[in-house]
């Protein structure tokens, strides 16, 4: 059948003869045909492997305190989609790879649509979005040979590392086993910038927010990582898919640490203007506002997680943004990539994107146009009709702070820093002895990976060793580089024990009071005489009551001398997966 709603079978060709050629007239194998041909859409240029879900958002309590942001009112349940994304693969790259995941939810409220596109960690690997396409262009395979395709082993990526030391926590906890999470029902969302909170009577207060997972957090080991790459590179997927499907839902509280809006953007010292620079949560409780449950798989996924469209810029009244050079790079990326990757400024009247607030503006025409705008007026404001444009007492809060002084001093090209060793030293104290050697591990992968000795050295010297002397030592001698002198650098005298913030690394053992088996996989080996039916009901009993999916693994699949089905063996699947 044609999209012309022709009714015509297109599954044998129009030809002249049984076997003879086939014919310019077969319009609507042609239509199918044509249509084919252009299927694909070009791939996110970053973030581009990701998948995602529905739910909703369920605000704790009324927040009109703090911002009018409608999602925030007592009591109010918005739906919400979810997408999870890793930053260098391509689509079809694996997704359990070492990187930075992709945490962007939209909140379809009553008074528009409001993103919140964040990351799994909470710094960042720049402060300044000017040098966002060189970070991009770095981490990804190198131009001249094509490789590697999805990770960061290599001279360029390591070169534009030493070039921006102000990333070096960041790619330390990358680095870490933070960095391989086991799924992404067990990572954290991060906004990484301030952002600005605006209520009512017009009072404003900055904030940081994140998603933190019910589930507490998880990761992978190395090695366990690299096999799932292997035999299952969609594992993320498949476990949120599966999840969901047996009624298991992911949830994460939405909290925000809050600052005074006095106009400086400081707070005890720290620049809230710089994204790379974090305020660990002993420093600054968050405070819970609300609930993201994550309850129902996409049933398209082209038109859904591949469609949907993020921007930061997309907020709702009561929420607003701050001179961070990063965010404002980021305010009109995203809306130009998204226009590219549609081919066409309608992207956001996608079913997955359309606000369920009503819409009434003056945007026409255009590729794909869906909408049949009726009567003259094209122009707003004007005085016959149509189009109803926000009055100006509707404007979204724009504006800076009171005696602000951020934009105060002369134009210029500006390179601010903060203390980024220092950082990063803390968070290299917060792990203990099995997490460091993980972390020495993944450095001498990467650096011993590198190929160009000139990079590494650079890298050794001028960040890990500024960062701690034994660190960069031991990263050195596993890779057989150069050693930097001892006490050449600074020495971390942090223990696991006295280290200031533990929240850093929520993966240290006992740190998570709320971590539960919700949605984890057992396998139950079971063969010819091993495992009755009786014992698979009792064990599957133990399991559900723990929201844990179990499957029964055996030397071959299907029905067994014992009575129990095998719905897996030891070919095609494996202890981790
Ligand atoms: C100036 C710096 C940045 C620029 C210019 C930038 C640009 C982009 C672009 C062009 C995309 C592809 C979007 C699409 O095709 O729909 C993207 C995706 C994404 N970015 Fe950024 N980005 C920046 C920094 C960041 C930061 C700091 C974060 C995290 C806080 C972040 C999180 C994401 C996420 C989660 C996605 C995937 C969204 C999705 O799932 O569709 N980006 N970014």
């Amino acid at each position: 059948m044609t999209d012309t709603g022709v009714q015509d079978n297109t599954s044998n060709s129009l030809r002249a003869g049984p076997r003879g050629y086939v014919l310019l007239e077969d319009t609507t194998v042609r239509k199918k045909m044509i249509h084919f041909d252009r299927e694909r859409v070009p791939e996110r240029v970053v973030h581009a492997l990701g998948h995602g879900a529905y739910g909703t958002f369920r605000s704790y309590g009324d927040w009109s305190n703090l911002t009018s942001a409608c999602w925030l009112k007592n009591g109010t349940t918005s739906e919400a989609f979810t997408r999870f994304s890793v930053v260098v693969a391509s689509t079809g790259g694996s997704e359990s790879g070492r990187d930075t995941h992709g945490f962007a939810t939209k909140i379809y409220s009553q008074c528009g649509n409001q993103d919140l596109v964040g990351n799994h960690l909470s710094s960042f690997f720049i402060q300044d979005g000017a040098d966002f396409p060189d970070l991009i262009h770095s981490v990804k395979y190198e131009a001249n040979k094509g490789f590697p395709t999805g990770g960061t082993a290599h001279p360029t990526a390591y070169d534009f590392f030493t070039q921006h030391p102000e990333g070096a926590f960041q790619l330390m906890n990358v680095l870490s086993d933070l960095g391989i999470p086991r799924d992404v029902r067990h990572i954290s969302g991060n906004g990484v910038h301030t952002f600005r909170f605006v209520n009512d009577k017009g009072e404003s207060q900055l904030f940081k927010w994140y998603w933190l997972p019910v589930l507490g957090h998880r990761a992978l080991v190395y090695d366990e990582a690299t096999k799932i790459a292997g035999k299952n590179n969609n594992f993320q997927r498949v476990d949120l898919y599966n999840s969901i499907d047996a009624g298991i839902y992911p949830e994460w509280e939405l909290a925000v640490q809050l600052f005074p809006d006095d106009g400086t953007y400081m707070w005890k010292g720290i620049d809230l203007l710089q994204a790379p620079q974090i305020i660990p949560f002993e420093m600054n409780q968050p405070v819970k506002l609300g609930k993201l449950t994550l309850n129902r798989n996409p049933t398209n996924f082209f038109a859904e997680p591949e469609s949907i469209s993020f921007a930061p810029s997309n907020v709702v009244k009561g929420v607003s943004f701050v001179p961070d050079p990063l965010l404002q790079w980021r305010l009109m990326s995203y809306d130009d990539t998204s226009t590219h990757r549609h081919g066409s400024p309608n992207g956001y009247l996608l079913p997955i994107n359309k606000a369920i607030a009503p819409i009434s503006n003056n945007y026409r025409d255009g590729y794909m146009q869906p909408l049949i705008f009726e009567g003259d007026s094209t122009s707003a404001p004007n005085s016959i009709g149509g189009i109803q444009e926000a009055s100006s007492q509707q404007s979204l809060p724009y504006t800076g702070s009171q005696g602000e002084t951020a934009g105060i001093g002369n134009i210029g090209r500006y390179v601010p820093s903060y203390d980024w060793a220092a950082q990063a030293r803390n968070f290299w104290g917060t792990l203990d002895k099995y997490a460091q050697q993980h972390a020495v591990d993944a450095y001498r992968f990467e650096l011993g990976n590198v190929g160009d000795d000139t990079v590494v050295k650079k890298y050794i010297a001028n960040i890990l060793n500024k960062i701690d002397n034994c660190l960069a030592r031991r990263v050195a001698y596993g890779i057989g580089a150069e050693l930097p002198a001892v006490g050449s650098g600074p020495m971390t005298n942090l223990t696991n024990s006295t280290a200031p913030y533990p929240s850093l690394y929520p993966l240290t053992q006992g740190l998570e009071s709320n971590k539960s088996n919700e949605g984890l996989v057992v396998g139950i080996v079971a063969s010819d005489n091993i495992l009755s039916t009786a014992d698979l009901s009792a064990m599957s009993s133990l399991l559900s009551a723990q929201k844990v999916r179990y499957e029964v693994v055996a030397p071959r699949q299907g029905p067994l001398a014992s009575g129990v089905s095998a719905k897996q063996s030891y070919i095609t699947t494996s202890s981790i997966l």
